[in-house]
């Protein structure tokens, strides 16, 4: 059968889209947590550790997030966790223009399926890949943008990338501000309170 993403397990079947990727990776990493998440979090790619376990964010930035979500109150097992390509670069690259064209449907499809009331961005890529213009990470972290899909619309918190405070630790803050602002906009029982949308 030809590549597709099932509905029902919001899986990618079959993908040879991108051969370079098709070559570097172990496995396809799709999203995991809850099908019907309030909040998605979309990293860039997956990682070596991820490649190896087929989980978004087991490695060391996983690490950080599960911290960050902690201390802004949330559990890692209530959101949806996933990335704009779904096969690791070889050597970590950054993903080129026409691979994260090649797996944006997926992510169009998974946003669609999931239908969460905040979709937060982690890093660069993720941030300018979804929202079609130049973002400055550090500064606009904790902002809200929007999304359009289809005839459907989500708002988008951009934050920093959680592996950008392994670096920069006076990122945490940044990090911690923007986890805890996308906190409050689903609400400690995760209703949205995010009422533009
Ligand atoms: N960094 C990402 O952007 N995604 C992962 O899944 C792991 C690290």
């Amino acid at each position: 059968m030809d590549d597709h993403f099932d509905s029902e397990t919001l899986c990618v079947e079959g993908c040879t889209r991108c051969s370079e990727l098709v070559e570097s990776r172990g496995q396809i990493v799709d999203g995991t947590g809850p099908a019907d998440a309030d909040l998605l979090f979309v990293g860039e790619a997956p990682g070596a550790n991820e490649d190896e376990q087929g989980e978004p964010f087991v490695g060391r930035s996983g690490g950080v997030l599960d911290d960050a979500l902690r201390e802004a109150g949330l559990d890692r097992a209530d959101v949806r966790i996933t990335n704009c390509v779904r096969c690791r670069p070889p050597e970590n690259r950054d993903p080129t223009v026409e691979e994260l064209a090649n797996c944006r449907g997926y992510l169009e499809s998974e946003i669609t399926a999931v239908d969460p009331a905040l979709v937060v961005t982690l890093g660069k890529v993720p941030a300018e890949h979804l929202l079609e213009r130049s973002v400055a990470v550090t500064s606009e972290a904790g902002d809200i943008d929007s999304l359009a899909v289809g005839t459907g619309r989500w708002p988008v918190l951009v934050s920093v990338h959680p592996a950008a405070t392994l670096y920069d630790p006076g990122q945490r803050e940044t990090l911690a501000a923007a986890l805890e602002r996308a906190a409050e906009h689903t609400g400690s029982g995760g209703q949205s309170t995010f009422d533009a949308f």
